[in-house]
Protein backbone atom coordinates (compact mmCIF):
# COMPACT_ATOMS: atom_id res chain seq x y z
CA UNK A 1 0.00 0.00 0.00
CA UNK A 2 1.08 3.62 -0.61
CA UNK A 3 -0.41 6.32 0.45
CA UNK A 4 -1.46 7.57 -3.45
CA UNK A 5 -2.99 4.51 -3.63
CA UNK A 6 -4.84 4.18 -0.20
CA UNK A 7 -8.67 4.94 -0.21
CA UNK A 8 -8.25 6.30 2.89
CA UNK A 9 -6.32 9.43 4.51
CA UNK A 10 -3.66 11.99 4.58
CA UNK A 11 -3.38 13.63 7.70
CA UNK A 12 0.36 14.51 7.48
CA UNK A 13 -0.05 18.27 7.13
CA UNK A 14 -1.85 18.68 9.58
CA UNK A 15 0.80 17.39 12.12
CA UNK A 16 3.13 20.01 13.97
CA UNK A 17 6.57 18.54 13.53
CA UNK A 18 6.62 15.86 10.82
CA UNK A 19 9.47 16.92 8.68
CA UNK A 20 11.38 17.71 11.71
CA UNK A 21 14.17 16.45 11.77
CA UNK A 22 16.79 14.87 14.11
CA UNK A 23 20.05 14.02 14.45
CA UNK A 24 21.46 10.14 13.98
CA UNK A 25 24.59 8.83 15.95
CA UNK A 26 26.75 9.67 12.85
CA UNK A 27 25.99 12.93 11.89
CA UNK A 28 23.59 12.31 9.92
CA UNK A 29 19.97 14.46 10.28
CA UNK A 30 16.94 12.83 8.79
CA UNK A 31 12.97 13.31 9.47
CA UNK A 32 11.84 11.68 12.73
CA UNK A 33 9.52 9.03 12.65
CA UNK A 34 7.25 8.44 15.30
CA UNK A 35 5.88 4.94 16.08
CA UNK A 36 5.14 5.75 19.59
CA UNK A 37 2.07 7.16 19.42
CA UNK A 38 0.53 4.99 22.31
CA UNK A 39 2.25 6.92 24.91
CA UNK A 40 1.43 10.35 23.17
CA UNK A 41 0.80 12.02 19.82
CA UNK A 42 2.14 15.74 18.80
CA UNK A 43 -0.19 18.31 18.26
CA UNK A 44 -2.47 18.84 15.22
CA UNK A 45 -1.82 21.91 13.99
CA UNK A 46 -5.64 22.80 13.91
CA UNK A 47 -5.31 23.20 17.49
CA UNK A 48 -2.30 25.28 17.22
CA UNK A 49 -3.90 26.86 15.63
CA UNK A 50 -6.96 26.89 18.12
CA UNK A 51 -4.88 27.87 20.77
CA UNK A 52 -3.62 30.88 19.19
CA UNK A 53 -6.48 32.48 18.49
CA UNK A 54 -7.58 31.66 22.03
CA UNK A 55 -4.72 33.05 23.98
CA UNK A 56 -5.10 36.12 23.62
CA UNK A 57 -8.32 36.10 24.84
CA UNK A 58 -7.44 33.09 27.54
CA UNK A 59 -8.51 34.92 31.55
CA UNK A 60 -9.89 33.36 34.09
CA UNK A 61 -13.16 31.51 33.95
CA UNK A 62 -16.51 31.49 35.70
CA UNK A 63 -16.08 34.32 38.21
CA UNK A 64 -14.66 36.92 36.39
CA UNK A 65 -16.59 39.82 34.67
CA UNK A 66 -14.27 41.45 32.00
CA UNK A 67 -15.05 40.03 28.53
CA UNK A 68 -11.87 38.15 28.31
CA UNK A 69 -13.33 36.49 31.08
CA UNK A 70 -16.71 35.84 29.47
CA UNK A 71 -14.89 34.79 26.10
CA UNK A 72 -12.84 31.76 27.60
CA UNK A 73 -15.90 31.06 29.98
CA UNK A 74 -17.86 30.25 27.47
CA UNK A 75 -14.87 28.69 25.34
CA UNK A 76 -14.16 26.01 28.57
CA UNK A 77 -17.74 25.25 28.67
CA UNK A 78 -17.76 25.03 24.99
CA UNK A 79 -15.40 22.47 25.60
CA UNK A 80 -16.97 20.26 28.02
CA UNK A 81 -20.23 19.59 25.61
CA UNK A 82 -18.05 19.10 22.73
CA UNK A 83 -16.21 16.46 24.40
CA UNK A 84 -19.10 14.83 25.35
CA UNK A 85 -20.31 14.78 22.21
CA UNK A 86 -17.31 13.15 21.25
CA UNK A 87 -18.39 10.05 23.10
CA UNK A 88 -21.97 10.27 21.96
CA UNK A 89 -22.58 11.37 25.52
CA UNK A 90 -26.25 12.81 26.41
CA UNK A 91 -25.50 16.32 29.06
CA UNK A 92 -28.57 15.98 30.37
CA UNK A 93 -27.81 13.26 32.54
CA UNK A 94 -24.10 13.28 32.28
CA UNK A 95 -21.33 15.45 33.04
CA UNK A 96 -18.04 15.74 31.59
CA UNK A 97 -15.45 16.29 34.01
CA UNK A 98 -12.04 17.85 33.27
CA UNK A 99 -8.74 16.57 34.79
CA UNK A 100 -4.96 15.83 34.46
CA UNK A 101 -5.22 12.30 32.12
CA UNK A 102 -7.03 8.96 32.15
CA UNK A 103 -5.22 8.12 35.07
CA UNK A 104 -6.47 10.88 37.46
CA UNK A 105 -9.68 10.11 36.04
CA UNK A 106 -9.99 6.51 36.84
CA UNK A 107 -8.49 7.50 40.69
CA UNK A 108 -11.26 10.29 40.76
CA UNK A 109 -13.96 7.55 39.95
CA UNK A 110 -12.52 5.04 42.26
CA UNK A 111 -12.82 8.03 45.21
CA UNK A 112 -16.43 9.16 43.64
CA UNK A 113 -17.98 6.01 42.48
CA UNK A 114 -20.11 4.47 45.83
CA UNK A 115 -19.15 1.26 46.63
CA UNK A 116 -20.83 -1.29 49.48
CA UNK A 117 -17.78 -3.08 51.28
CA UNK A 118 -18.70 -6.28 49.95
CA UNK A 119 -18.01 -5.06 46.16
CA UNK A 120 -16.22 -6.49 43.78
CA UNK A 121 -14.98 -4.66 40.82
CA UNK A 122 -13.99 -6.64 37.41
CA UNK A 123 -11.09 -5.74 35.69
CA UNK A 124 -9.07 -7.75 33.16
CA UNK A 125 -5.65 -9.21 32.48
CA UNK A 126 -5.26 -6.34 29.70
CA UNK A 127 -5.44 -3.43 31.52
CA UNK A 128 -2.90 -0.40 31.83
CA UNK A 129 -1.25 -0.22 35.45
CA UNK A 130 -3.96 2.72 35.52
CA UNK A 131 -6.70 0.99 35.37
CA UNK A 132 -6.07 -1.85 38.04
CA UNK A 133 -4.44 -0.16 41.04
CA UNK A 134 -6.63 2.53 41.85
CA UNK A 135 -9.31 -0.08 42.11
CA UNK A 136 -7.48 -2.15 44.48
CA UNK A 137 -7.69 0.14 47.25
CA UNK A 138 -11.47 0.45 47.21
CA UNK A 139 -12.95 -3.28 46.63
CA UNK A 140 -12.15 -6.60 45.81
CA UNK A 141 -10.50 -6.62 42.63
CA UNK A 142 -10.72 -9.90 40.12
CA UNK A 143 -9.05 -9.99 37.00
CA UNK A 144 -10.56 -11.51 33.71
CA UNK A 145 -7.99 -13.97 32.22
CA UNK A 146 -6.57 -13.56 28.88
CA UNK A 147 -6.39 -16.08 26.41
CA UNK A 148 -2.94 -16.91 25.66
CA UNK A 149 -2.71 -14.46 22.22
CA UNK A 150 -3.73 -12.06 24.18
CA UNK A 151 -7.61 -11.46 23.98
CA UNK A 152 -9.70 -11.02 26.90
CA UNK A 153 -11.85 -14.60 27.63
CA UNK A 154 -15.20 -13.71 27.79
CA UNK A 155 -16.07 -16.95 28.89
CA UNK A 156 -14.10 -15.91 31.90
CA UNK A 157 -15.95 -13.02 32.41
CA UNK A 158 -18.51 -15.01 32.15
CA UNK A 159 -18.26 -16.91 34.85
CA UNK A 160 -16.60 -14.60 37.51
CA UNK A 161 -19.58 -12.21 36.79
CA UNK A 162 -21.91 -15.06 37.69
CA UNK A 163 -19.84 -16.01 40.67
CA UNK A 164 -19.74 -13.00 42.34
CA UNK A 165 -23.24 -12.01 40.80
CA UNK A 166 -25.15 -9.35 42.88
CA UNK A 167 -21.65 -7.73 44.28
CA UNK A 168 -20.52 -6.62 41.19
CA UNK A 169 -20.66 -3.11 41.68
CA UNK A 170 -18.34 -1.98 38.36
CA UNK A 171 -16.26 -3.52 35.34
CA UNK A 172 -13.30 -2.06 34.58
CA UNK A 173 -12.22 -2.27 31.18
CA UNK A 174 -9.95 -0.96 28.67
CA UNK A 175 -11.47 -0.13 25.00
CA UNK A 176 -8.34 -1.29 23.65
CA UNK A 177 -4.93 -2.70 25.08
CA UNK A 178 -2.10 -0.35 25.27
CA UNK A 179 0.28 -3.71 24.46
CA UNK A 180 -1.58 -5.85 21.42
CA UNK A 181 -4.22 -3.02 20.16
CA UNK A 182 -6.96 -5.43 20.65
CA UNK A 183 -10.22 -4.12 21.06
CA UNK A 184 -12.94 -5.18 23.42
CA UNK A 185 -16.03 -6.02 23.29
CA UNK A 186 -17.01 -3.12 25.09
CA UNK A 187 -20.95 -2.73 24.35
CA UNK A 188 -21.37 -6.40 24.89
CA UNK A 189 -19.39 -6.46 27.84
CA UNK A 190 -22.02 -3.78 29.12
CA UNK A 191 -25.45 -5.44 28.11
CA UNK A 192 -23.71 -8.09 30.44
CA UNK A 193 -22.76 -6.07 32.88
CA UNK A 194 -26.24 -4.32 33.35
CA UNK A 195 -28.20 -7.51 33.26
CA UNK A 196 -26.01 -8.37 36.45
CA UNK A 197 -26.71 -4.99 37.91
CA UNK A 198 -23.24 -3.40 37.87
CA UNK A 199 -21.70 -0.53 35.77
CA UNK A 200 -18.94 -0.39 33.29
CA UNK A 201 -16.33 2.27 32.72
CA UNK A 202 -14.31 2.19 29.48
CA UNK A 203 -10.62 2.75 29.89
CA UNK A 204 -10.93 4.92 26.25
CA UNK A 205 -7.35 5.62 26.77
CA UNK A 206 -6.01 3.97 23.30
CA UNK A 207 -9.85 3.41 22.27
CA UNK A 208 -10.17 7.62 20.99
CA UNK A 209 -7.57 8.53 19.12
CA UNK A 210 -8.44 5.02 16.97
CA UNK A 211 -12.13 4.49 17.14
CA UNK A 212 -15.64 6.42 17.54
CA UNK A 213 -16.79 6.29 21.04
CA UNK A 214 -20.55 6.20 21.30
CA UNK A 215 -21.55 5.78 24.98
CA UNK A 216 -25.15 5.30 23.27
CA UNK A 217 -28.37 6.11 25.50
CA UNK A 218 -28.89 5.72 29.34
CA UNK A 219 -31.27 3.17 28.99
CA UNK A 220 -29.83 1.70 26.06
CA UNK A 221 -28.63 -2.07 27.71
CA UNK A 222 -25.54 -1.11 25.81
CA UNK A 223 -24.75 2.27 27.53
CA UNK A 224 -21.22 3.20 28.64
CA UNK A 225 -22.19 4.69 32.62
CA UNK A 226 -18.26 5.54 32.35
CA UNK A 227 -15.92 6.63 29.98
CA UNK A 228 -12.29 8.41 30.19
CA UNK A 229 -9.76 9.83 28.15
CA UNK A 230 -6.44 11.54 27.72
CA UNK A 231 -5.80 14.45 25.46
CA UNK A 232 -2.17 13.89 25.09
CA UNK A 233 -3.21 10.83 22.99
CA UNK A 234 -5.55 12.68 20.89
CA UNK A 235 -3.17 15.05 19.09
CA UNK A 236 -3.93 17.57 22.23
CA UNK A 237 -1.13 17.44 24.57
CA UNK A 238 -1.68 20.23 26.94
CA UNK A 239 -2.08 18.37 30.21
CA UNK A 240 -5.95 17.74 29.91
CA UNK A 241 -7.94 14.32 30.21
CA UNK A 242 -11.77 13.75 31.13
CA UNK A 243 -13.90 11.11 32.87
CA UNK A 244 -17.33 11.31 31.64
CA UNK A 245 -20.28 9.90 33.51
CA UNK A 246 -23.60 10.05 35.27
CA UNK A 247 -24.56 13.37 37.27
CA UNK A 248 -26.12 11.27 40.05
CA UNK A 249 -23.08 9.22 40.99
CA UNK A 250 -21.17 12.50 41.39
CA UNK A 251 -23.91 14.67 43.33
CA UNK A 252 -24.49 11.69 45.91
CA UNK A 253 -21.64 12.85 47.74
CA UNK A 254 -18.68 15.52 48.12
CA UNK A 255 -15.65 15.55 46.41
CA UNK A 256 -12.26 13.77 47.01
CA UNK A 257 -10.73 16.70 46.05
CA UNK A 258 -11.57 20.19 47.53
CA UNK A 259 -11.08 23.75 47.71
CA UNK A 260 -12.26 26.85 44.98
CA UNK A 261 -14.58 26.60 42.53
CA UNK A 262 -16.39 23.13 44.12
CA UNK A 263 -18.77 24.79 46.44
CA UNK A 264 -22.20 27.20 46.61
CA UNK A 265 -21.97 28.29 50.05
CA UNK A 266 -19.17 27.99 52.54
CA UNK A 267 -19.90 28.82 56.15
CA UNK A 268 -17.46 27.94 59.11
CA UNK A 269 -19.31 24.80 60.00
CA UNK A 270 -21.13 23.61 56.85
CA UNK A 271 -20.47 23.05 53.25
CA UNK A 272 -22.98 23.20 50.49
CA UNK A 273 -21.25 21.33 47.45
CA UNK A 274 -22.08 22.79 43.70
CA UNK A 275 -23.39 20.94 40.72
CA UNK A 276 -21.97 19.51 38.04
CA UNK A 277 -18.94 19.39 36.58
CA UNK A 278 -17.47 22.20 39.12
CA UNK A 279 -18.11 20.22 41.80
CA UNK A 280 -15.36 17.43 41.04
CA UNK A 281 -12.74 19.92 38.86
CA UNK A 282 -11.41 22.18 42.15
CA UNK A 283 -9.23 24.77 42.15
CA UNK A 284 -8.66 27.09 38.82
CA UNK A 285 -9.10 24.71 35.91
CA UNK A 286 -6.19 24.14 32.66
CA UNK A 287 -8.67 26.17 30.55
CA UNK A 288 -6.24 26.22 27.49
CA UNK A 289 -6.32 22.22 28.22
CA UNK A 290 -9.11 21.80 27.55
CA UNK A 291 -10.00 24.23 24.57
CA UNK A 292 -7.32 21.98 22.84
CA UNK A 293 -8.39 18.50 23.76
CA UNK A 294 -12.14 20.07 22.20
CA UNK A 295 -10.08 21.72 19.68
CA UNK A 296 -8.63 17.62 18.44
CA UNK A 297 -12.13 16.23 19.29
CA UNK A 298 -13.67 18.10 16.88
CA UNK A 299 -11.19 17.56 13.86
CA UNK A 300 -11.28 14.14 15.01
CA UNK A 301 -15.11 14.27 14.26
CA UNK A 302 -14.69 16.22 10.88
CA UNK A 303 -12.19 13.89 9.18
CA UNK A 304 -14.16 10.88 10.58
CA UNK A 305 -13.37 7.86 12.85
CA UNK A 306 -14.65 5.60 10.27
CA UNK A 307 -11.88 6.95 8.06
CA UNK A 308 -8.79 7.20 10.69
CA UNK A 309 -9.80 3.30 12.02
CA UNK A 310 -9.72 2.54 8.07
CA UNK A 311 -6.46 4.25 7.31
CA UNK A 312 -5.03 2.73 10.65
CA UNK A 313 -6.47 -0.82 9.26
CA UNK A 314 -4.49 -0.78 6.30
CA UNK A 315 -1.24 0.18 8.06
CA UNK A 316 -1.38 -2.28 10.48
CA UNK A 317 -2.39 -4.90 7.49
CA UNK A 318 0.91 -3.37 5.42
CA UNK A 319 2.70 -3.94 8.48
CA UNK A 320 2.07 -7.48 9.44
CA UNK A 321 3.08 -8.64 6.40
CA UNK A 322 6.56 -6.36 6.38
CA UNK A 323 7.06 -7.43 9.71
CA UNK A 324 6.71 -10.79 8.72
CA UNK A 325 9.84 -10.73 6.18
CA UNK A 326 12.39 -9.79 9.59
CA UNK A 327 14.42 -12.77 10.24
CA UNK A 328 13.68 -14.27 13.99
CA UNK A 329 11.03 -11.42 14.82
CA UNK A 330 8.18 -12.47 16.94
CA UNK A 331 4.91 -10.40 16.95
CA UNK A 332 2.60 -10.82 19.98
CA UNK A 333 -1.09 -10.53 19.83
CA UNK A 334 -2.46 -10.38 16.82
CA UNK A 335 0.09 -11.28 13.66
CA UNK A 336 -2.61 -12.39 10.94
CA UNK A 337 -3.36 -9.68 8.64
CA UNK A 338 -6.77 -10.78 7.94
CA UNK A 339 -7.50 -10.13 11.56
CA UNK A 340 -5.99 -6.48 11.69
CA UNK A 341 -9.63 -4.83 12.14
CA UNK A 342 -10.06 -6.71 15.72
CA UNK A 343 -7.38 -4.41 17.01
CA UNK A 344 -5.65 -0.45 16.83
CA UNK A 345 -2.59 0.49 15.15
CA UNK A 346 -0.43 -0.92 18.12
CA UNK A 347 1.90 -3.88 17.51
CA UNK A 348 4.73 -5.47 19.93
CA UNK A 349 7.46 -7.69 18.84
CA UNK A 350 10.78 -8.97 19.90
CA UNK A 351 13.88 -9.92 17.83
CA UNK A 352 15.40 -12.72 18.89
CA UNK A 353 18.69 -12.92 20.60
CA UNK A 354 18.50 -9.16 21.04
CA UNK A 355 17.21 -7.18 24.02
CA UNK A 356 14.53 -5.30 24.06
CA UNK A 357 15.90 -2.28 24.96
CA UNK A 358 18.91 -2.51 22.70
CA UNK A 359 16.39 -2.85 19.36
CA UNK A 360 14.32 0.31 20.73
CA UNK A 361 17.90 2.00 21.10
CA UNK A 362 19.08 1.25 17.94
CA UNK A 363 16.00 2.60 16.06
CA UNK A 364 16.33 5.55 17.85
CA UNK A 365 19.85 6.62 17.87
CA UNK A 366 20.52 5.09 14.31
CA UNK A 367 17.40 4.99 12.42
CA UNK A 368 15.61 8.44 13.84
CA UNK A 369 12.63 6.20 14.84
CA UNK A 370 10.69 6.59 18.20
CA UNK A 371 9.44 3.52 19.70
CA UNK A 372 8.95 1.90 23.43
CA UNK A 373 9.88 -1.01 24.82
CA UNK A 374 9.50 -2.39 28.11
CA UNK A 375 6.35 -3.90 29.75
CA UNK A 376 4.28 -0.19 29.21
CA UNK A 377 2.82 -0.07 32.44
CA UNK A 378 0.48 -3.28 31.84
CA UNK A 379 3.50 -5.58 33.60
CA UNK A 380 0.79 -8.52 34.48
CA UNK A 381 -0.09 -8.52 30.23
CA UNK A 382 3.50 -8.34 29.32
CA UNK A 383 4.45 -11.11 31.46
CA UNK A 384 1.27 -13.44 30.31
CA UNK A 385 1.72 -12.64 26.56
CA UNK A 386 5.86 -13.28 26.77
CA UNK A 387 4.92 -16.75 28.56
CA UNK A 388 7.15 -16.48 31.23
CA UNK A 389 6.80 -19.11 34.19
CA UNK A 390 6.98 -18.72 37.85
CA UNK A 391 10.81 -18.96 38.16
CA UNK A 392 11.52 -16.38 35.63
CA UNK A 393 8.91 -13.84 37.02
CA UNK A 394 10.47 -14.38 40.57
CA UNK A 395 14.15 -14.13 39.39
CA UNK A 396 13.15 -10.56 37.84
CA UNK A 397 11.20 -9.32 39.98
CA UNK A 398 14.22 -9.35 42.88
CA UNK A 399 16.29 -7.88 40.51
CA UNK A 400 13.67 -5.21 39.62
CA UNK A 401 13.66 -4.49 43.41
CA UNK A 402 17.16 -4.46 43.96
CA UNK A 403 17.25 -1.57 41.36
CA UNK A 404 18.43 -3.52 38.77
CA UNK A 405 16.58 -3.60 35.17
CA UNK A 406 19.14 -5.16 32.59
CA UNK A 407 17.35 -8.56 32.86
CA UNK A 408 13.65 -7.18 32.90
CA UNK A 409 11.33 -8.50 30.06
CA UNK A 410 9.80 -6.90 27.42
CA UNK A 411 8.79 -5.74 23.88
CA UNK A 412 9.05 -3.03 21.71
CA UNK A 413 5.91 -1.70 20.71
CA UNK A 414 5.14 0.43 17.33
CA UNK A 415 1.96 2.37 17.40
CA UNK A 416 0.60 4.45 14.77
CA UNK A 417 -1.54 7.50 14.48
CA UNK A 418 -3.82 9.06 12.19
CA UNK A 419 -0.73 10.36 10.21
CA UNK A 420 1.60 7.41 9.81
CA UNK A 421 1.97 5.78 6.31
CA UNK A 422 3.73 2.87 4.81
CA UNK A 423 7.20 5.12 4.35
CA UNK A 424 7.40 5.01 8.52
CA UNK A 425 6.86 1.39 8.44
CA UNK A 426 9.47 0.69 5.95
CA UNK A 427 11.75 2.51 7.54
CA UNK A 428 10.63 0.52 10.55
CA UNK A 429 11.44 -3.05 8.52
CA UNK A 430 14.77 -1.54 7.23
CA UNK A 431 16.28 -0.67 10.43
CA UNK A 432 15.39 -3.81 12.21
CA UNK A 433 16.66 -6.11 9.34
CA UNK A 434 20.36 -4.38 9.76
CA UNK A 435 19.89 -4.94 13.15
CA UNK A 436 19.37 -8.56 12.46
CA UNK A 437 22.26 -8.47 10.41
CA UNK A 438 24.85 -6.40 13.06
CA UNK A 439 25.15 -3.95 10.98
CA UNK A 440 24.32 -1.09 13.44
CA UNK A 441 27.76 1.52 15.17
CA UNK A 442 26.78 2.27 18.67
CA UNK A 443 28.98 0.71 21.49
CA UNK A 444 25.90 0.43 23.54
CA UNK A 445 25.98 0.14 26.93
CA UNK A 446 22.91 -1.07 29.16
CA UNK A 447 22.51 1.20 32.22
CA UNK A 448 20.96 -1.47 34.57
CA UNK A 449 19.15 1.54 36.85
CA UNK A 450 17.02 2.38 33.91
CA UNK A 451 17.25 -0.50 31.89
CA UNK A 452 18.62 2.46 28.64
CA UNK A 453 20.49 1.11 26.23
CA UNK A 454 22.94 4.34 25.98
CA UNK A 455 25.72 4.35 22.62
CA UNK A 456 28.85 5.16 24.91
CA UNK A 457 31.28 8.32 23.81
CA UNK A 458 28.11 10.10 22.32
CA UNK A 459 27.82 13.70 23.15
CA UNK A 460 23.62 14.21 22.39
CA UNK A 461 23.24 17.34 20.77
CA UNK A 462 20.15 18.63 22.29
CA UNK A 463 20.80 21.68 23.14
CA UNK A 464 21.17 22.85 19.39
CA UNK A 465 17.22 21.91 19.20
CA UNK A 466 16.09 22.92 22.44
CA UNK A 467 16.83 23.26 25.88
CA UNK A 468 15.23 25.46 28.47
CA UNK A 469 18.99 26.22 30.68
CA UNK A 470 21.47 27.73 28.26
CA UNK A 471 19.46 28.70 25.47
C1 LIG B 1 -4.95 1.94 27.96
C2 LIG B 1 -4.36 3.04 28.78
N1 LIG B 1 -4.97 3.41 29.90
C3 LIG B 1 -4.50 4.40 30.66
C4 LIG B 1 -3.35 5.06 30.33
C5 LIG B 1 -2.86 6.17 31.20
O1 LIG B 1 -2.96 7.35 30.49
P1 LIG B 1 -2.35 8.70 31.10
O2 LIG B 1 -0.89 8.43 31.27
O3 LIG B 1 -2.64 9.72 30.07
O4 LIG B 1 -3.02 8.94 32.38
C6 LIG B 1 -2.66 4.70 29.19
C7 LIG B 1 -1.39 5.35 28.84
O5 LIG B 1 -0.60 4.87 28.07
C8 LIG B 1 -3.18 3.67 28.38
O6 LIG B 1 -2.57 3.30 27.26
Amino acid sequence: MNDSKSQTINLRDRILGIEQKVPLLDGRLVSYVNLDNSASTPPLRDVMEALNRFLPYYSSVHRGTGFKSRLSTVAYDQAHEIIGRFVGADLDTNTVIFGKNTTEAINKLSYRMPLPDTSVILTTQLEHHSNDLPWRHRAKVVHIRATPEGRLDEDDFDRQLDKYAGRVALVAVTGASNVTGFLQPIHRLARKAHAAGAKILVDGAQLAPHRKIDMKPDDDPEHLDFVVLSAHKMYAPFGTGALIGPKEIFLQSGPEYSGGGVVDVVTLDEVYWAGMPDRDEAGSPNVVGAVAMAAAAKVLMQVGMDKIAAHEEELVVYSLERLKTVPGIKIYGESDPARASEKVGVIPFNLEGVSQFLVAAILGYEGGIGVRSGCFCAHPYVVHLLQLDDDETSTWREQMLSGDKSNMPGMVRMSFGCYNNTDDVDRLVETLERIVQGDYQGDYRLERRSGECIPANYQEPLADYFLLKGA
